[in-house]
């Protein structure tokens, strides 16, 4: 996040100096080079090193000089063994920015946080830079969908100010002049954390909410995909968030509505999210529900049987493999005594050192070789496009389960496939 944020404050015309505490991170940053795959920002990233409007720096005296905002764009994960979340690395900038801080500016958190956090780190910010009352905190939050990030940042649905003076209000207002007319909502610290954790709860129970029709699908023999697209033309619902399958995964959703239920547990209001709570389990079921279909049709387990997973990343157009209901379902087979050969177009090296046990293969055809069984659980484009009779010529049996139900069923059906779908008869 923070490297987009950086390449696109440079791109609006700002100078900009980005930090990271990873000298690797910033060496590659230096080079033009992303750590991420992110589509459109390696290109955007080069174009601002060029101009001279963007540099790096691990130091955060040098920052403090620069600034005179300063954009906070650290991940707050999952505690281990906990729902809540971890917000020691926004403490770590705070503590770590804050004493060379001896003039006016503006410190801006973008980060998920349980709310609260940030009047928090006002007290803190104000106690321990020089600059004292000069120095104030915002809140901003950052709504960009990685895969999607760019567009996102340059043009957002909406900005969410949390501020508590009108400076404050008017610096954030200019930084973000060069978008456009974009909506500005500005309200009081709580509500700005709160209004980044309600949408991604809403999208979250979006999901979960046509995974759970598609199990009552399953058992009335109906089809959740037509079911989503008749919803889809009621304005009310929209298609948006609405296409059923394996379910969310990522460095967000999933942590984000754990996180939430603490906080909210913590403030004595649980109650108002023990939904959330079915919303993650139903997201959970999915997985399993992929790994019962994919056993169903190689027999009675998978000891034996050789099982050919498209797909690492949570999604595509991402190489982020954090909490990737793919890799789940891979993991489980595996576990399970199956043969599993993975491939990913961006996500190979990411799940490699992650679960060196596996099989990885580097195309989808090489994956496919001799399998029992082939599942789709990742739609990139190339596996939507893929040929069903190239694939059926190096399979052992046409066996295929699309857990993204991205394909057409009946082009496989009728190339000899056996075709199984989540949610569809
Ligand atoms: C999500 C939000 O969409 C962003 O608005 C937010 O800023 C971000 O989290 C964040 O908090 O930083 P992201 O995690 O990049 O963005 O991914 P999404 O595109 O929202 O997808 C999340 C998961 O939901 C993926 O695993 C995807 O496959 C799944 N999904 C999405 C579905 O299963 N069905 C759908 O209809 C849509």
């Amino acid at each position: 996040m923070g490297a987009t944020h950086a390449a696109c404050m440079a791109e609006l015309g700002f100078e900009v100096l980005g930090l990271d505490v990873d000298q690797q991170k910033i060496d590659m940053l230096e080079r033009g080079e992303l750590p991420i795959h992110e589509p459109g920002l390696e290109e955007m990233l080069q174009r601002n090193l060029k101009s001279g409007r963007l540099r790096f720096t691990t130091s955060y005296e040098e920052a403090a000089k620069f600034g005179d905002v300063h954009f906070i764009c650290v991940g707050t994960p999952q505690k281990k063994g906990e729902y809540a979340a971890d917000v020691s690395y926004l403490d770590a900038v705070v503590e770590s920015l804050a004493p060379h801080l001896d003039r006016e500016c503006l410190v801006v958190g973008k980060s998920t946080v349980p709310v609260g956090t940030a009047e928090r780190l006002a007290d803190k910010l104000v106690r321990l830079a020089p600059a004292g009352m000069q120095v104030e905190l915002a809140w901003n939050p950052e709504f960009l969908r990685e895969g999607f990030a760019v567009k996102d940042t340059l043009q957002p649905d909406r900005i969410v100010l949390g501020v508590a003076s009108e400076r404050a209000e008017k610096v954030l207002r200019d930084v973000y002049t060069p978008l456009g007319d974009i909506p500005i909502v500005v309200t009081d610290f709580p509500t700005a954390e709160l209004v980044k954790t309600a949408a991604n709860a809403f999208l979250a129970t979006k999901i979960s909410f046509i995974n759970a029709m598609a199990e009552v699908c399953e058992a009335a023999h109906a089809d959740v995909k037509l079911l989503s697209l008749a919803l889809s033309y009621d304005d009310r619902i929209g298609g948006r968030y609405l296409n059923p399958g394996l379910g969310f995964g990522g460095g967000c959703l999933p942590k984000d509505i754990r996180a939430f239920m603490a906080r909210a547990g913590e403030l004595g209001a649980d109650q108002a999210l023990t939904f959330l709570r079915e919303v993650d389990a139903i997201n959970m079921r999915r997985r399993a529900r992929m790994v019962d279909l994919a056993r169903g049709l190689v027999g009675e387990s998978f000891a034996n049987r050789t099982v050919a997973v498209l797909g690492a990343a949570f999604k595509p157009n991402s190489d982020d493999i954090r909490d990737s209901p793919a890799l789940d379902v891979a993991v489980t087979i595996g576990q399970e005594g199956g043969m599993v050969t993975i491939y990913d177009p961006v996500a190979l090296d990411n799940a490699r050192r992650a679960h060196p046990g596996l099989g990885y293969a580097t195309s989808a055809l090489d994956a496919a070789q001799d399998a029992d069984v082939v599942l789709l659980l990742t739609e990139w484009d190339e596996f939507v496009q893929l040929d069903p009779e190239a694939l059926g010529s190096v399979v052992s049996t046409r066996n295929i389960v699309d857990g993204r139900n991205a394909l057409d069923a009946e082009t496989w059906r009728s190339a000899g496939w056996h075709y199984r779908a989540l949610g569809r008869p």
